[in-house]
Formats: structure tokens, sequence, C-alpha cells
């Protein structure tokens, strides 16, 4: 690892590089790409962030979108402090937006067991969405999880990763690449 302090933080080493901070900027163009060639005639596109997790991902993505879209955040909760998913999903804030008839891009950090996703989705239609597509930057493809994600940066190894938003505990989200723990 680098050896500047991050990969040390509270004691737990990383174990490696996963995706290196060159390899996700070049990932990212190509989605924001994607995005804007998709989207292209539908009018205002609102973009929700889902913290914390896709903080660095979100800010990263929008900047090669090239459309005009607007911005917004939900926080939804799945783990405690331990590295697997107890299967529930907290709503901690939603969107201040109203939702009523909007194309919605849901930007999520990564898909696990897809808990998370499965809960967001139908109350984002409930509430009167008139599309939602989800981009995650990572997706573990593990076995059962069905979820549509129109998006998906990465196929992401089994192993608990951190950085680039993603933590163990809150620490790590700042690291500017994704590494195992
Ligand atoms: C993590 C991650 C995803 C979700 C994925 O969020 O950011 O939102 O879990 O897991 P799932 O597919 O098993 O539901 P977390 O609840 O840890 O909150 P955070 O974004 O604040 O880190």
């Amino acid at each position: 690892m680098s050896g500047d302090g991050d990969a040390r933080l509270g004691g737990r080493a990383l174990q490696r590089v996963v995706y290196g901070e060159e390899t996700i900027r070049r990932r990212v163009r190509e989605l924001g790409a994607e995005i804007s060639a998709a989207y292209a005639e539908d009018g205002q596109l609102l973009v929700l962030g889902l913290l914390k997790g896709s903080f660095l991902f979100l800010a990263d993505l929008v900047r090669e979108v090239r459309l005009p879209i607007q911005v917004d955040f939900l926080v939804a909760s799945s783990y405690g402090a331990g590295t697997s998913s107890s299967g529930e999903v907290r709503l901690l804030y939603e969107p201040a937006s109203g939702l009523d008839g909007r194309s919605i891009l849901l930007v999520e950090d990564i898909v696990d067991s897809g808990t998370t996703l499965a809960r967001l989705l139908p109350l984002l239609e409930r509430r009167g969405a008139k599309r939602v597509d989800v981009c995650a930057l990572l997706h573990k493809r593990l076995p059962g999880v069905t979820v549509d994600v129109r998006w998906v940066g990465f196929d992401a190894p089994n192993s608990f990763l951190v950085g680039y938003g993603l933590d163990h505990a809150e620490d790590f989200r700042h690291l500017p690449y994704i590494a195992s723990l």
C-alpha cells in the first residue's frame, strides 16, 4: 500500500488496491457519456445520490454528465459497524425535491445483498417517479440478487471493499481508490 498513513486507519490494514484512481476515473467518464446519451431526449433528470457511500462517485459522475440535471440526496443505512449486511434498511433522510413525474437516476456506490435497492426502488415509485434507473459503481452480483441496475461501473469481488465513499465503521471513505480490507 502507499505508506502515507491512509492504509492503516484504526489499526486495520488494507489488503490490496482493487480499483485505482485512474481506473475509476476512466470508468466514471464512460458512465457519464452513456448516461448523457441515454437521457438526451428526456428533459430534466433528477440525480439522487444515496448517502453516504455514493458521495465521491456522485460528485465525479455528475461532472461527466452533459445534460441539464438536478441533484438531490437520500440517506439509508443497512449496515452497523460490522462487515456483513444486517438486511435492515433505515431511511434517515428523504429527498427535498418533488419526485412526481420525474425521471430519476439513483446513484449507489455498491450493490451487495440488494436489500437497500429492493426497498428504495418501490418507495421512489410510490412517490410518483415517472421512471427510476440505477447507476451503481460496484455490483457484487451475488447469487439470488435480482435487483435491476441499469449501469454498473465494475463487477466487484465478494470481499469487503473500502475507499472512494465506501467505509468500514466510517473509516476509509476519503481514499481516492477502492481497496479490500
Ligand atoms: C451500503 C452501501 C449501499 C448498501 C449496499 O450502505 O453504500 O448503499 O450498503 O448493500 P446492500 O445491497 O446489501 O443493501 P450503508 O448502509 O453501509 O450506508 P453508507 O452508504 O452510509 O455507507
